[in-house]
């Protein structure tokens, strides 16, 4: 009997994310290493003392084989990068995260990118979606990829239903070596699954070695993102020797919470978070009504202070709206002491998120033409 899963009131599957997140129980579960000290100062050196303040701040959780694609980009042998994107909706700010983090480590390990729109993923997933909108997204998406400022000579999009042959044949050859008894066991597949679903992990898998088919020689792998898309890694590091190619290797991000009480930011919740094509005005509106840790009135909060441990307004300045160490820890003494209150901290917020929504879709108006050209064609 597994008494650990039998109490965890947290749900996290590559398609649901729910509940309060427990991350030492998840790695645990997951079989994933921790990230420790000794990792975050071998980066440290790696990367001339710049750090991400995602590791500084404990935001990049844990990994899988970290030490290793350290070792042989140490040797001079360069990894490079692989994330993606399930296009069924607008990208928010919950994508960016992980996209930011994985844009320092490009330009740190002047690394190549390679980044899968799973437009057929999404499609199979819901019986409503349609594949010609998700393809749509899957530019949409890939433009507010190049949008962070990705280098455009090292930065390679795979679009699933465009992928060439040596990419299906790569799905292929990763399918005959996957049974359904050990995705269902993964991935909680049932009898009334579709088929298409239960090829999907072959797919999603392909990214890891089809650098390697495209350059001839093996390449390795990093895969940055939310620690949900672990389960994918497992089944594709199971067979990566039996076909000849390096284990990928993995770093994971925590989730950053909605702007609603509880549970991470979701398109299906579209007041929890702030798409990239929202209007300012919308998107200030949904700052100034997000949940915080503030009290019920101004009189109880200057006596007693806020609590900034459980305000999402603040985990977004933590995640993503303030890399300044020494700035985010004024703006967490000065809640706490009773100093700061709530409103003018949500109202910073909303002219940080409309400043970076402006530029941000002033770029993608300029970009929207490029993504084209950086899809690959075999
Ligand atoms: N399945 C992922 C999603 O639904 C998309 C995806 C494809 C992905 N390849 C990836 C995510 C690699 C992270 C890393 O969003």
């Amino acid at each position: 009997m597994n008494t650990d899963e039998e109490s965890d009131d947290f749900i996290v599957t590559p398609w649901e994310v729910e509940g309060e997140i427990d991350y030492s129980k998840l790695i645990k579960k997951f079989g994933t290493t921790p990230i420790t000290p000794e990792m975050v100062s071998r980066i440290k050196k790696l990367t001339n003392g710049d750090l991400h303040y995602m590791i500084r701040r404990g935001l990049v959780i844990s990994h899988r084989d970290l030490d290793w694609i350290l070792n042989k980009y140490e040797s001079g042998e360069k990894f490079a990068l692989y994330t993606g994107r399930g296009p069924s909706e607008n990208t928010h700010i919950g994508h960016l995260i992980p996209w930011q983090f994985t844009k320092w480590l490009q330009d740190k390990f002047d690394a190549d990118l390679y980044f899968q729109l799973t437009d057929d993923e999404k499609f199979l997933l819901k019986l409503e979606n349609s594949y010609q909108e998700t393809t749509r997204l899957a530019y949409e998406n890939a433009t507010d990829v190049l949008a962070l400022g990705f280098n455009p000579e090292k930065t390679h999009f795979i679009i699933d239903s465009e992928a060439g042959v040596k990419f299906r044949k790569i799905a292929t050859e990763i399918s005959k070596k996957i049974t359904f008894s050990t995705i269902k066991g993964i991935f909680g597949f049932t009898e009334s699954t579709n088929i298409g679903m239960i090829y999907h992990p072959a797919i999603q898998a392909a990214p890891c070695f089809y650098p390697s088919v495209l350059k001839g020689r093996n390449v390795p792998i990093l895969i940055p993102a939310g620690i949900d898309q672990d389960p994918y890694w497992r089944a594709t590091r199971d067979v990566a020797k039996r076909l000849g190619y390096y284990k990928p290797a993995a770093i994971h991000l925590q989730f950053t919470p909605g702007l609603e009480e509880g549970g991470k930011m979701s398109a299906s919740k579209p007041e929890s978070t702030i798409f990239t094509t929202d209007s300012s005005k919308l998107a200030e509106k949904k700052v100034k009504r997000a949940f915080t840790g503030g009290r019920d009135t101004i009189e109880e909060q200057k006596r007693l202070g806020g609590q900034p441990e459980k305000c999402n307004v603040f985990a977004w300045y933590r995640s993503s709206f303030e890399s300044d160490d020494s700035l985010l820890d004024k703006r967490w003494n000065d809640c706490k002491s009773g100093t700061l209150m709530c409103g003018p901290c949500k109202q910073e917020l909303a002219d940080r998120v409309v400043i970076f929504l402006e530029t941000h879709q002033a770029k993608r108006q300029e970009l929207k033409e490029k993504v084209a050209e950086l899809v690959i064609r075999e």
